[in-house]
């Protein structure tokens, strides 16, 4: 039993978890927008994918991941992983009673609600994502007349992990699970990216879409709701002009690896040295 941070402290790193590099997306963007602030991020390389596996076993390895920074003394978490945010929100929440917890889903709902004109908005995500229809419900919650229409990718997962963001494997997996989305008279205008691994794919998906489709991730928008948390529970740390963030890496499996393919994913190097081997 890992007992909740009592009380909130300023000066804590916030925890970051997916289950492999694709919440360094997020991470990229929670930098950006909370200079001064630390972040702890875990990647759950050991048993990446997630998106495949069953609710129950994604619960209990998001609750390992939660508990691992939690024991590490962190302020907030923030759950960078589609997947885990859909089936282990409620458990996260219940489990961690007082800790400032926030998914990815919610931010990516409302990012795509303020995109869409039409109200039709296609989400592309895992299985485990779609499947769960976390994404479905939230936009019902900002939208009641939206249209959404899921589609499990879970080869893009493959794809990015490996390091393949364009090229013509990339393009004729995207055709097969895309073209569909679009072929009907009244096509969606916006394609939700509910998956932490996929802005990775963006402009070779982009190049594929029909003209005017607009691409949403949760990074951007999830970075500002932690903001918004911070700020309002008071724990959001006093920044300087100048400040940058600092992030320190923790990984199940492959350091190396998840140091090397990361570096794709955050955008700028992250060196082997810097990743820590951990086991949850
Ligand atoms: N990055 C995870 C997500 O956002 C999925 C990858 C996986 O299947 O583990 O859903």
């Amino acid at each position: 039993m890992v007992a909740p941070v009592p009380g909130l402290q300023r000066d804590r790193p916030i925890g970051v978890f997916d289950s492999g590099v694709g919440g360094l997306t997020v991470l990229a963007a929670l930098e950006a927008a909370l200079p001064g602030e630390e972040f702890l991020y875990l990647g759950d390389t050991a048993r990446l994918p997630y998106g495949t596996k069953s609710p129950a076993s994604v619960v209990r390895y998001a609750t390992q991941c939660a508990s691992a920074l939690v024991e590490r003394g962190v302020k907030a978490l923030v759950v960078a992983c589609n997947t885990a945010a859909s089936a282990a929100l409620d458990a996260l929440a219940a489990r961690f009673p007082g800790m400032p917890l926030i998914g990815v889903v919610e931010p990516g709902a409302a990012a795509a609600v303020a995109v869409s004109a039409s109200g039709r908005i296609a989400v592309i995500g895992t299985e485990g994502t779609i499947r769960a229809g976390a994404y479905q419900r939230a936009i019902a919650r900002l939208r009641p007349d939206a249209r959404v229409t899921g589609i499990g990718c879970s080869v893009f997962v493959a794809l990015a992990e490996e390091g393949w963001t364009d090229g013509p494997v990339v393009a004729q997996v995207a055709h097969r699970y895309l073209d569909p989305l679009f072929a009907g008279p009244a096509p969606p205008d916006a394609l939700l990216l509910g998956c932490t691994h996929f802005p990775v794919l963006a402009a070779a998906l982009g190049a594929l879409v029909p003209p005017g489709v607009r691409l949403v991730d949760s990074a951007a928008t999830t970075a500002q709701a932690v903001a918004a948390l911070l700020a309002a529970g008071g724990c959001a740390r006093r920044g300087r002009p100048g400040d940058v963030s600092r992030s320190r890496f923790l990984a199940t499996d492959a350091p190396e690896r998840f140091a090397r393919v990361g570096s794709i994913f955050l955008g700028r190097p992250v060196a082997a040295g810097e990743v820590e081997l951990i086991d949850v």
